[in-house]
């Protein structure tokens, strides 16, 4: 038993999608959520800086005392979680394996697609995932930027939403995935737009809720996990906190945020080199 908090960080208010899920599974966890929102996208970023903005942030949640990291952002699991996972002192954990083991489980024609930002689709760490559990499948990435602005404005259904997910989404139709790894904290909140423009046949792969189960499997096999009566509770950080913050935030988390503490980022520490 380990009643100390877990630390979930994103580029921005995406990864609450991951903290919604975990909360689900794991009602009696305590959760430090920090999102970068003053430095993000990061999904437009090079690895070097991502590394570094993730290091920034590992080391601002161990200050927290948290006995593990998830790494929610798509983005920073793709740059940077090797580093994270070889120099942090606690667990790690990525979006990126959980989704590639669900669409292995999932797929039958062996045909994956995977959608994600540039660098996470540039970096080719989910085909590497995808690759090294089973070489024989036909994968087929797509990089789909736009979608992270669309579920931002709130615009995820309709006519011009619908045509941009065509559009995008017509190489994967074409090369017949039966499977698709929605690799991006964002995507969830498309699921429905997504599903008609890959048809009824193509399985949607929530890496959120794939990450969950496997924070929830790492912590019964390491007796970390929580044991409370009250239940767990969330604490929000971001690195900028405009408006419309709120709401968008209960949107990806699917009820209201309690809070969110503002932390200037000449207080994230940087990570001793
Ligand atoms: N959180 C990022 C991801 O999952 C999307 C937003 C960004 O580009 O920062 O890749």
């Amino acid at each position: 038993v380990d009643n100390r908090p877990i630390g979930i960080f994103d580029s921005g208010i995406g990864g609450l999608t991951v903290v919604a899920r975990v909360t689900a599974m794991l009602p009696n966890e305590e959760i430090i959520y920090f999102g970068d929102t003053a430095r993000l996208p990061y999904g437009s970023k090079t690895g070097e800086t991502v590394t570094r903005f993730s290091r920034e942030i590992a080391r601002f949640l161990l200050r927290r005392n948290v006995k593990a990291v998830v790494v929610a952002c798509n983005t920073a699991s793709a740059l940077a979680l090797e580093t994270l996972q070889r120099e942090l002192p606690v667990d790690v954990l990525g979006v990126i394996s959980p989704g590639a083991d669900a669409a292995c489980a999932r797929t039958r024609s062996g045909r994956i697609g995977v959608i994600g930002t540039r660098a996470t689709i540039r970096s080719g760490a989910y085909r590497r995932a995808l690759l090294e559990r089973r070489q024989d499948l036909v994968i087929c990435e797509v990089a789909t930027p736009l979608f992270v602005h669309l579920v931002e404005e709130g615009w995820t259904s309709g006519e011009i939403p619908g045509r941009i997910a065509r559009h995008y989404l017509g190489e994967l139709v074409d090369a017949g995935v039966d499977t698709v790894i929605l690799g991006c904290t964002h995507y969830p909140l498309l699921a429905g737009m997504l599903a008609d423009a890959l048809g009824a046949e193509a399985a949607l792969i929530d890496s959120a809720e794939e990450t969950a189960r496997a924070l929830a499997r790492v912590l019964e096999r390491r007796r970390l996990a929580a044991d409370r009566s009250g239940g767990g509770g969330l604490t929000c950080y971001a690195s900028d906190v405009a408006e419309g913050f709120a709401t968008l935030g209960a949107r990806f988390l699917g009820r209201p945020l309690d809070r969110v503490e503002h932390v200037e980022q000449s207080d994230l520490p940087w990570f001793e080199r």
